[in-house]
């Protein structure tokens, strides 16, 4: 008889991102617009740190909670852009990537029974986090607020099991960063409640129409407060796995044992590599905005001219059209935009049930492989509607 394997990981299913990116070896020259990686290069300043880094032999393990002089580069930067103050000692913990500092937060607060509140449709991450720890998620649609979490209705989800309240701020799957004012509501609810925060702001450096809002700059917040950055994303560092959290020393203390139990520390030459993100040439992201701000505009015409509604995306890298007038589901449609026209998408389920009816098109991707994706995704939509072919057959022409 097998050995049983704890039922919570079994149930737990493979994240519908990969699902689809898993999909693409088996079409050579298919357009991938599936992953959330941009196709930039780190900056060559941070990529030299590194070298450095390793040329010297700075590879043995950090302190648990991260270099000393890493933390504090990362909350001066950190701080003075979102107008908060973390103390590096107490208040600051680098993670291996923002996924470390999920777990932590989450193995770290959460025990069985208790409830967490994820507004919906949301990044596949934190619900197996919250499974695997016992406790259950409770879901906050927000397809009717145009995809920004209600502040009323969110008051009426919170009961006394309520342990935390989870953001992704700005938003991956719809690409939707939370306005000032709605921020402000959000803060004044959450501040009647005693419940923990977590945002995952790891695209907080992504934000194309207004600064980023953070929940760092409401004080009333500052105790039961978790905030999560990284280098992931900002400056294209998927792979070099730097978190940063921050959050109120009496709890930081018990995250760090769950983190050092299970990493010991981030990699310690990407420490030293970010030391030199967070200090040197500071202006990757905007670089990278620059680009960004172009393909969302390429992207929104494209969609129109497909006749495909969308929530227009203020951040992150993502679109997240409506496919709802289609009688398939988003993972039928996705299936078979890759396999009839070789284009590779999310379909809106991979961000639970509530994202159905709708797909996440990355646009980390190159102009180039945007435009042939947006061919290919009109040709597919024009086929699914039955429309006849706009395209007249050369013989007209010919005497
Ligand atoms: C919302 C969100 N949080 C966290 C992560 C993971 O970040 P990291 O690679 O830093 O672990 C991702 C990656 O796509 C993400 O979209």
């Amino acid at each position: 008889m097998a050995l049983r394997i704890n039922p919570l990981v079994e149930g737990t299913p493979l994240s519908g991102i990969r699902q689809m990116s898993n999909r693409l070896p088996a079409h050579p020259g298919a357009v991938n617009l599936t992953v959330g990686q941009p196709d930039f290069p780190p900056p060559d300043d941070v990529k030299e740190a590194a070298r450095q880094a390793i040329g010297q032999r700075m590879t043995g393990y950090s302190m648990n909670a991260g270099l000393q002089e890493l933390r504090e580069a990362a909350a001066a930067y950190y701080g003075k852009k979102y107008g908060f103050r973390y103390d590096p000692a107490t208040e600051t913990v680098i993670t291996a990537g923002g996924s470390g500092s999920m777990d932590a937060v989450l193995r770290t607060i959460l025990e069985p029974g208790d409830e967490a509140i994820i507004p919906v449709p949301i990044y596949a991450g934190y619900e197996p986090l919250i499974r695997l720890a016992g406790a259950i998620p409770v879901y906050q649609d927000t397809r009717r607020t145009r995809f920004i979490p209600d502040a009323d209705a969110l008051e009426k989800l919170i009961t006394p099991k309520t342990k935390v309240v989870i953001f992704n701020n700005p938003s991956n799957p719809t690409g939707v960063a939370i306005p000032k004012d709605q921020m402000d509501r959000l803060a004044e609810v959450l501040a009647r409640h005693q419940v923990y925060i977590l945002s995952d702001d790891i695209y907080s450096e992504n934000t194309f129409d207004a600064p980023h809002q953070s929940f760092g700059a409401y004080p009333a917040l500052r105790d039961r407060l978790f905030l999560i950055h990284g280098l992931s994303k900002s400056h294209s560092m998927t792979g070099w796995r730097i978190g940063v959290l921050f959050g109120p020393a009496a709890v930081m203390k018990h995250i760090v044992k769950v983190h050092a139990y299970n990493a010991i520390c981030a990699p310690t030459p990407s420490q030293y590599a970010a030391i030199e993100a967070y200090t040197g040439t500071t202006d990757a992201p905007e670089k990278m905005n620059r680009a960004y701000i172009k393909r969302r505009a390429f992207l929104l015409e494209a969609l129109k001219e497909m006749n495909l509604s969308i929530v227009r995306p203020t951040g992150a890298f993502y679109a997240f059209p409506s496919i709802e007038e289609f009688p398939i589901t988003s993972k039928e449609f996705a299936i078979r935009a890759l396999e009839e026209e070789g284009v590779a998408v999310v379909h809106g389920s991979a961000f639970t049930m509530y994202g159905e009816g709708h797909v996440r098109i990355s646009y980390a991707a190159s102009r180039e492989q945007l435009e042939k994706g947006m061919e290919r995704l009109g040709r597919f939509v024009r086929k699914l509607r039955g429309d006849t072919p706009t395209t007249v057959p050369d013989t007209l022409f010919k005497e």
